[in-house]
């Protein structure tokens, strides 16, 4: 039995480790997503019939309720993907600050056998800190996302504020290396309680100042502390497997963290305390200009004779549910000779990845996904940039706006192009706060209403009794 765990462990490392590799194109993403499903089954099934399990009862009773929360959790749409992904890191971070919590108390009530060596000890400390503060921090970090509302979603900062942070989690890993140093003395269990609940001030602390539009970079940031509660408690409960997983967990997740942050040119402390997503003043330069607007029949016209579009999707296309309108309407403009792009800003939309996971899904030809650093030396060549739903990776307040929370973030050079269309319901700024001096552009028109609906007239003028 012990030689079949050992076995699985491997082939369960292995399937994570093909499942993180395969996720990285569209082509093999199904693939990837079979292998973790796989792994993690072949993981489960190993450890339940290791011979000391014998709570069988509880196990199917815990795996019934997973479905029960997993199954809703499952449903969610694509926009609310990033708050649902941290509410399973919130799961993961209890699941490990639960277990090491059990662990200490079985042992200080003399019923666990295991020697409690200063290693073990410290992992536990570890896996019970990491584990409460990436639940407490996750949960606040999906209310932000969700837009809870008793949950500001701008930051809310305070002088010192970091030093009372900083302050918090100090203490609370004081008390650790005071537990790991002396963990059978008789304070030791209250210490180990006063820990968690210092880890669970601290998750909130460490959210309340960072404002909404971090919020997907500090997800990935909680997902590598999710990761790596989970190393801690692999080495607590002698299990290569948990280390390995979380290793990959962790790891992938400040990989992703890094990543994010690079495509918003935006440093990892600038993240964590920068208190970025501060409602920001006006950045439309010069005199306050007019918004002009474009009727379909004539947008439609303006794109049938165009020789070049790039098309610019953003959060309000995930929004609008239109990528299917996109498709249409990108199958009539090549169907008339006109050279259709899209352009792929980094962090457009919630999530990396978010506007090509649309796009495939409304079978838009890779080859036409282009990335931001191709299609900008382009842009000035362009007849028509089609803005669709984007606003804060089209701002060009990012090139020259100290003042403004996206400065020296890359945009997309929609104003680059000879004439802008823009799809959007409003005047309202993007995710950033920040009005955006694109609208109002000499080149620019706008077409104002949901991107589906605007999308289908656009697409019906290209039909019959409209452009042929
Ligand atoms: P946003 O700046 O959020 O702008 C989206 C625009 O879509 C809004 O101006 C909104 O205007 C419009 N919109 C909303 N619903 C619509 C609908 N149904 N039909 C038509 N338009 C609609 O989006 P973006 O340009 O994609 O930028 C993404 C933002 O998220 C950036 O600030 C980025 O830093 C942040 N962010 C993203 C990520 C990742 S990984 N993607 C990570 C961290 C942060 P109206 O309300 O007027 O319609």
């Amino acid at each position: 039995m012990h030689l079949i765990g050992e076995l699985s462990a491997v082939l369960a490392t292995a399937l994570f480790i093909f499942a993180l590799y395969w996720m990285n194109d569209p082509k093999t993403a199904r693939h990837g997503v079979i292998a973790g499903i796989v792994g993690m089954t072949v993981a489960v099934v190993a450890t339940w019939i290791q011979p000391e399990i014998i709570h069988h009862g509880w196990i199917i009773g815990a795996i019934a309720l997973g479905f029960v929360v997993g199954v809703p959790l499952s449903r969610v749409p694509l926009t609310a993907v990033p708050q649902r992904t941290a509410l399973s890191h919130a799961f993961g971070g209890l699941a490990a600050g639960l277990v090491g919590m059990a662990e200490f108390f079985l042992w200080k009530s003399g019923s666990s056998t295991v020697a409690m060596t200063p290693f073990r000890m410290s992992a536990l400390g570890a896996e019970v800190i990491l584990g409460f503060l990436t639940f407490t921090g996750s949960l606040m970090a999906a209310g932000k996302l969700q837009e809870v509302k008793w949950i500001p979603q701008r930051p809310v900062t305070y002088p010192g504020q970091n030093v009372v942070n900083i302050g918090v989690l100090l203490v609370a890993v004081g008390l650790g290396v005071a537990v790991v140093l002396n963990p059978g003395a008789a304070w030791a269990q209250q210490a180990f309680l006063a820990i968690a609940a210092l880890a669970l001030i601290f998750g909130v602390l460490l959210i309340v100042p960072i404002g909404g539009a971090d919020m997907p970079t500090v997800i990935s940031i909680l997902n590598a502390y999710a990761g790596l509660s989970a190393v801690a408690m692999g080495f607590v409960l002698d299990s290569k497997l948990l280390v390995t997983a979380g290793a990959l967990d962790g790891s992938s997740g400040l990989i992703l963290s890094i990543i994010m942050c690079r495509a918003m040119n935006r440093s990892f402390t600038n993240v964590l305390f920068g208190a970025f997503g501060k409602a920001q003043p006006a950045a439309i330069k010069g005199e306050q200009k007019e918004w002009k607007q474009e009727s379909v029949e004539g947008a439609a016209q303006l794109l049938e004779q165009a020789r070049n579009v790039v098309i610019i999707p953003g959060y309000g296309m995930a929004v609008a549910q239109a990528q299917h309108k996109v498709r249409e309407l990108y199958d009539a403009l090549t169907k008339r000779g006109v050279t259709v792009k899209f352009a792929i800003h980094p962090v457009a939309g919630r999530m990396p990845g978010h506007m090509n996971v649309l796009l495939a899904e409304a079978n838009i030809p890779y080859s036409a996904l282009v990335e931001m650093d191709e299609i900008n030396p382009e842009m000035p060549q362009t007849d028509i940039a089609l803005v669709l739903g984007a606003n804060d990776v089209v701002n060009p307040a990012a090139r020259y706006n100290k003042g403004t929370p996206i400065y020296g973030m890359p945009i997309i050079d929609a104003d680059k192009a000879k004439t802008v269309l823009a799809v959007k319901r409003s005047k309202n700024p993007g995710f950033a706060g920040i009005d955006n001096e694109l609208y109002v552009g000499d080149n620019t028109w706008m077409l104002f209403g949901d991107a589906k609906a605007v999308l289908s007239d656009l697409v019906r003028q290209f039909g019959s009794g409209g452009i042929h």
